[in-house]
């Protein structure tokens, strides 16, 4: 981020995991959710610091962030909480970032840029959702959600469209999960060039990443 000094900066969302808000038969607690929040608002801060302040920033939140929407269906004194303090306790209004509830998406010059909903575990998984997104947004596109990497692209009367399923930055060893983890992580890059946005999808493996511009970044 450091050497690439972008201009703008999207985060598409699920920075947050809320498990212990989540659907899924946990007890409620707010222990771990305090500390997701300090580990997230730490890191926009140190990526704000990073980009300097002139950095246009959004944040497309994702399905987890949404978790804590639904848990005032059943802890109904959670709601101002979420409502007000959320945004804040992520810093993202500290860091001055743009941010869109779950489902919503920024059109960066005709790029559609979002978090996604789709998903599916089966073989190809992140390639179907790419394809349902680029059905859905009727263009090219950037997501993750899926936590796998996929690019599809189709080419029609008006032009070449693709979409860039990103993968995830997050850690494999999720207590949860049974066995070698599936996912993949990914991040992205682009330019614009005469008004169009090239994207330059970089998948990261167990060594690092090696940039559109040739330098290798370590883990
Ligand atoms: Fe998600």
């Amino acid at each position: 981020m450091g050497d690439y000094k972008p201009d703008k900066l999207f985060y598409v969302g699920d920075m947050l995991d809320l498990w212990s808000w989540s659907g899924f038969g946990n007890p409620p607690t707010e222990g771990d959710v305090t500390d997701e929040l300090d580990v997230c608002r730490e890191m926009l801060s140190r990526h704000r610091k990073i980009v300097g302040p002139d950095c246009e920033t959004f944040f497309t939140l994702g399905n987890h962030e949404e978790r804590a929407s639904r848990i005032t269906n059943f802890r109904p004194e959670f709601r101002a909480y979420v409502a007000r303090r959320l945004p804040e306790e992520m810093g993202l209004t500290d860091n001055s970032i743009r941010y869109l509830d779950w489902g919503g998406w920024v059109n960066y010059l005709g790029v559609t840029i979002t978090h996604g909903e789709f998903v599916s575990n089966a073989l190809y998984g992140a390639a179907n959702a790419a394809r349902r997104n680029i059905t859905k947004f009727g263009g090219s596109g950037i997501s993750g959600h899926t936590h796998r990497r996929a690019c599809v692209a189709f080419s029609s009367v008006r032009g070449t469209h693709t979409w860039y399923d990103l993968g995830c930055t997050t850690r494999m060893d999720q207590p949860w999960k049974r066995g070698k983890s599936d996912w993949e992580w990914g991040i992205a890059t682009s330019i614009v060039f005469d008004n169009q946005v090239h994207v330059q999808q970089i998948p990261i493996h167990e060594h690092g990443f090696a940039s559109p511009a040739g330098k290798f970044y370590r883990r």
